[in-house]
């Protein structure tokens, strides 16, 4: 078949990537979709099963560092367009193990833009190069600072961040200098089905239906701004298709939650669902050493993409933590086919116990 474009999707087997590659596969049959994913620890088909034998879906597995192997395969599938998601995303494993992030956050997106720049060279009609960032290149804010705009300056704490920040530099890099047609976004904290159980959400929901501590890193003061992932993920397609070449795009969920409130929410959702008297596993709430470099709050201004491609998150937080709630709790086979292996060797490290 002929298609009119090939997406190339970078880390589609991981969270987000996944709801990226469900949404253009389901929605685009005039695209070839190719999830380009090395499968880590966060990397899983099962997050696919859905999807996998549609005809215009194709998975390979490979890691982007390979640059040789970024070339042949725009050769191969004639990539003209790439979303890529692909990278480390956790900020405790960065903060253990920095040189992975940087290998590949940057290395790895950089092999990307080489290949796309090599083999795009002389035509880049019609080609693309999206980049998916994170609102913490941008810092930390404090209480009562205005939220992060586009225009506001990178400042990155941690080896995650520092790592996606070079990152969103190299690929401006390449459209300043080689005039690659780019486009970046950075999007707040995203929750939802399918999120490897090392992060806060799905993490805790584990945890309380296991009837295990609860970790609330420091005072339980930190402040993120929450996103519903299919919203996000139609952002993505909003902005791929509609994107200013060049610009970058803010997402955000107007929806800001100091962590301890929303562990609390959590605890009582987990709780009615599971139909446990309100406040059973209030006592599984213990606090713990907090993350080094921990950034206080992290809020997004997302007016640019509201007024430009009219995109709005669609969700309101009560109805998407329900949702989520009620997929981990029905879901159980997948989180313990995840929690498995490696997960729990460095579960082991960091926590000193599974
Ligand atoms: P994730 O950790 O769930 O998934 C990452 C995916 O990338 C995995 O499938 C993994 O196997 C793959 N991968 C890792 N290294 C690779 C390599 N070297 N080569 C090929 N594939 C590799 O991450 P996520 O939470 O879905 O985040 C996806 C992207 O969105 C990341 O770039 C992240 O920085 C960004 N982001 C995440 C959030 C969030 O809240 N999770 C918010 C804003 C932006
Ligand atoms: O803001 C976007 C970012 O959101 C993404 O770029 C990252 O990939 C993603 O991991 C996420 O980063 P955070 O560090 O904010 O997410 P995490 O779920 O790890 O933590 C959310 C908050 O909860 C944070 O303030 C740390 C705190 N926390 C986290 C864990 C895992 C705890 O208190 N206890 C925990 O056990």
């Amino acid at each position: 078949m002929n298609y009119k474009k090939n997406i190339l999707i970078t880390g589609g087997a991981g969270f987000i990537g996944s709801h990226v590659v469900r949404l253009f596969v389901n929605n685009y049959p005039e695209y070839r979709i190719i999830n380009l994913d090395k499968l880590t620890y966060a990397g899983n088909l099962n997050n696919l099963r859905d999807v996998e034998n549609q005809p215009n879906y194709t998975f390979v597995k490979e890691d982007i560092c390979n640059l040789e192997r970024m070339v042949e395969l725009f050769d191969e599938y004639n990539v003209d367009g790439v979303i890529h998601l692909a990278a480390e995303s956790h900020v405790d494993r960065s903060i253990t193990d920095p040189f992975t992030f940087a290998q590949t956050n940057v290395m790895g997106t950089l092999s990307l833009l080489q290949a796309a720049k090599e083999k795009w060279a002389g035509n880049f009609e019609g080609k693309l190069f999206y980049h998916v960032s994170t609102d913490e290149v941008y810092g930390a804010l404090g209480f009562d600072e205005t939220l992060f705009t586009e225009e506001t300056r990178y400042d990155p704490h941690s080896p995650y961040s520092a790592s996606k920040a070079a990152s969103d530099h190299f690929v401006r890099s390449y459209h300043d200098t080689y005039g690659l047609p780019i486009v970046i976004s950075n999007c707040s904290n995203n929750y939802g089905p399918f999120q490897f159980p090392e992060k806060l959400i799905p993490l805790f929901i584990h945890n309380i239906r296991n009837n295990k501590p609860l970790p609330v890193y420091g005072k339980g003061e930190n402040v993120r701004d929450w996103l519903y992932v299919e919203d996000h993920a139609r952002a993505i397609d909003l902005i791929f298709h509609q994107g200013k070449l060049g610009d970058t795009y803010n997402i955000g969920g107007f929806n800001e939650w100091k962590n301890i409130d929303l562990i609390k929410v959590i605890i009582k959702t987990v709780d009615k669902q599971l139909g446990n008297p309100e406040g059973t596993s209030d006592h599984l709430i213990t606090y713990v050493t907090d993350r080094a470099g921990h950034d206080l709050r992290y809020a997004i201004d997302a007016t640019k993409i509201k007024n430009e491609l009219g995109w709005e998150p669609s969700l309101q937080f009560e109805e998407g933590i329900e949702k989520t709630v009620k997929w981990y709790l029905d879901n159980e086979d997948w989180l313990n086919s995840v929690t498995s292996g490696d997960y729990q060797r460095y579960y082991k490290i960091i926590y000193g116990s599974n």
